[in-house]
Parts: structure tokens; C-alpha cells; sequence
């Protein structure tokens, strides 16, 4: 009996498990606790801007901006407009955008075909903010959703989501966003195989340095609710997305689609929703060991939003909260439309 607890003890010494520490009093956790300096000096993990991808929502015209009801603090912009929020959020250290462009609903078809045209809005807002801030990195969003008047991601038949159909128009959208300048495509539809159809695509067409951020991990959400508002689909969408995007109830099928999507060349993986996936986020980072970022999506951005003014919490302090949460899943960069405020934020204390 003895000699097992000597062994299991060496065991867990060699594993730096918890028996390396003394026993209190010798071990106080306080101690480390016990002023901020001490406190900073030991955190296990560190946010800053850097890691910050900020979503925008475009739209039409020139000088017109939208608040959006249940996104407060979000606007929809028009591409000058946009340029000069990003130009700010540049300054406060935010270096990539993902943009989301509003459809206007007379460009809105059955089979998405605006979503290929090489003018459209979003390809316009892509070589205009490129070339006003070409140190910018720009995410653009390849799915057909905001350009369909069903809704879907997808081209439907019969009430199905048809695959492989739909994933020829991705690679010519996908396409179209890279010769406007985009840095990153970043698929968000959810189809079978269309990473690596993209990837061949882009090759190809000589877009060799082109990322891919695959949405691997996309759960059939709730969650997505003011987002659909704020692009203006939500109205249109027929039925729900759940035969293409996962199912909340479970992480292995995550960890498949993730595989697959590295097989086929995504460069970096996202988890989305974020806050209530963290168990997502931390297997795919442990497991793989890739780019994995997180989607701080629209829903729990209202959420915050909704809590704070109704003075159930304090903003500022849940969303920094909020940020660690992630970085300590193990997220390497955080979607956010909060990126502006946690830039803020993150310059007040380095002040
Ligand atoms: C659609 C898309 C969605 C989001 C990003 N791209 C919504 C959906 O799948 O219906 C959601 C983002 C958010 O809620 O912030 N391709």
C-alpha cells in the first residue's frame, strides 16, 4: 500500500501534477492573488487587439448608416462610411475585418446569382477598403445566404439543400472575392467538400497566398437571431438550417468536420457560436493544434448588450470576461462586434 502511494506520488511529480506543491500553510494560493502587479505577472493567458477580428455589416449608398434594434452600438454602413470606422478601429490596433454585405432585396434571387457578380456590393466594398487601408486584413464571408430570397446558404430543390450544386457557385463567389483583394475566404455555408474545391479554385486562379478560414465547426444556432436582422434575412429564411449546420448536441462530429476541412486546405478553423461551444473550441485546439478562432456571435453580443442595460451587469468587465473565457479554451482569435470597445478597453489600461 505504501509503496503504491511512493510510486503514484513520483508519478504524479513527473507529470507536474498537483502533489508538486506544499501543503498549507507552506502553499498560500492567495499569495499570488494578493496585488495586481503579481496578478498580471502570473496570468496564464493575455488578450490584445491583435487578436481581434471586427464584423461590419455593408450596405448601398453613400454616407447612410442603420442602427440595428437588437445589436445596439452596430450600425450598417455604407462603404465610405465603413472605411472610416475600420480606419479607427485600425488606429485602436484592430487588424482584420470580416465583412457581411446587406442585400438589397431587389438583387435577391432563388438561386443567389448576385453572390458571383464581380460588382457587386460586397466585391466594391472589398477593393475600396483594400485600397484606402491596404494594411487591413480583410474576411469575406462565402455563402449564399444573403443573396437568396429563401434564406438558405445553398441552392434549394424541393425543400433540399442541394451540395454539390451549391458548391461550384461558392468556388466562383469565393473567386470573385479574391480578385476584388480579399485576404482570407471564409466559407460559412456548411456544405460537403467545399474547402477544398475553394482551395483548387483559388490555386488555379494563381491565389496562391489567399487564406481560407473554414467555418468547420457551425452549429444550427439560436444564437444567429440579430444577425439575420442586421443582413436582413432573417425575414426571408424558410424553415431552419439544421440539415446543413450541426447539432448542438454533440463535439466529435466537430472534430470530424474540422479534420476533413484541414484535409481538404483550410488554413485556420472556426467554432461558432462561441461562448456556449468553449467545449468546441478547446478539443479542436487540443487535438489539432491549428489556427482556431471563435465566433462571438450577434446573439451573444445582444445578450451582453440586453444585461448590461438593464443594469444586470457591467459591460466593459463581462465582456473582458468573456474575451479570457476564450483565450483560455484555447481560441487564437475572436470574432467580435465588441472588437472596437475591448480595443478601447485594452489602450485605456496600457495608458
Ligand atoms: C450565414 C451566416 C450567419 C452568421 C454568419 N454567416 C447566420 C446563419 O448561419 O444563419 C451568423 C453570425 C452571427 O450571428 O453573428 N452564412
Amino acid at each position: 500500500m505504501l509503496k503504491h502511494r511512493i510510486i503514484k506520488n513520483l508519478e504524479d511529480n513527473r507529470q507536474g501534477s498537483l502533489s508538486a506543491s506544499a501543503a498549507y500553510p507552506r502553499t498560500r494560493m492567495r499569495r499570488l492573488r494578493s496585488q495586481g502587479w503579481i496578478r498580471d505577472m502570473v496570468a496564464e493567458h493575455s488578450l490584445s487587439a491583435a487578436d481581434l477580428i471586427w464584423p461590419v455589416f455593408v450596405t448601398e449608398g453613400k454616407n447612410q448608416r442603420e442602427s440595428i434594434k437588437s445589436m445596439p452600438g452596430v450600425e450598417r454602413r455604407s462603404i465610405d462610411l465603413t472605411i472610416e470606422a475600420l480606419r479607427q478601429a485600425h488606429d485602436t490596433g484592430i487588424l482584420a475585418t470580416a465583412l457581411f454585405p446587406v442585400v438589397p432585396e431587389e438583387n435577391k434571387t432563388m438561386d443567389g446569382r448576385e453572390a458571383v457578380n464581380p460588382d457587386n456590393l460586397m466585391c466594391r466594398a472589398i477593393a475600396e477598403i483594400k485600397n484606402a487601408l491596404p494594411e487591413m486584413g480583410i474576411i469575406t464571408d462565402v455563402a449564399l445566404d444573403p443573396y437568396t430570397t429563401h434564406g438558405h446558404d445553398g441552392l434549394v430543390q424541393d425543400g433540399k439543400i442541394l451540395n454539390d450544386e451549391t458548391v461550384e457557385i461558392l468556388c466562383q463567389q469565393a473567386l470573385v472575392q479574391a480578385e476584388s483583394g480579399a485576404d482570407v475566404i471564409a466559407p460559412s455555408d456548411m456544405m460537403d467538400g467545399r474547402i477544398g474545391r475553394i482551395r483548387d479554385a483559388l490555386e488555379e486562379a494563381n491565389h496562391t497566398d489567399t487564406l481560407i478560414l473554414s467555418y468547420a465547426a457551425k452549429y444550427a444556432s439560436s444564437f444567429y437571431g440579430p444577425f439575420r436582422d442586421a443582413v436582413g434575412s432573417g425575414d426571408f429564411l424558410k424553415g431552419d438550417k439544421k440539415t446543413y449546420q450541426m447539432n448542438p448536441a454533440g463535439t466529435d462530429e466537430a472534430l470530424r468536420e474540422v479534420a476533413l476541412d484541414i484535409q481538404e486546405g483550410a488554413d485556420m478553423v472556426m467554432v461558432k457560436p462561441g461562448l456556449p461551444y468553449l467545449d468546441v473550441i478547446h478539443r479542436v485546439k487540443e487535438t489539432f493544434k491549428i489556427p482556431t478562432f471563435a465566433y462571438h456571435v450577434s446573439g451573444e453580443y445582444a445578450m451582453l448588450k440586453a444585461a448590461a442595460s438593464s443594469g444586470a451587469l457591467n459591460y466593459e468587465q463581462a465582456l473582458a470576461e468573456t474575451m479570457m473565457a476564450f483565450k483560455r479554451a484555447g481560441a487564437d482569435a475572436i470574432l467580435t462586434y465588441a472588437a472596437t470597445d475591448i480595443a478601447k478597453l485594452l489602450q485605456e489600461k496600457a495608458a
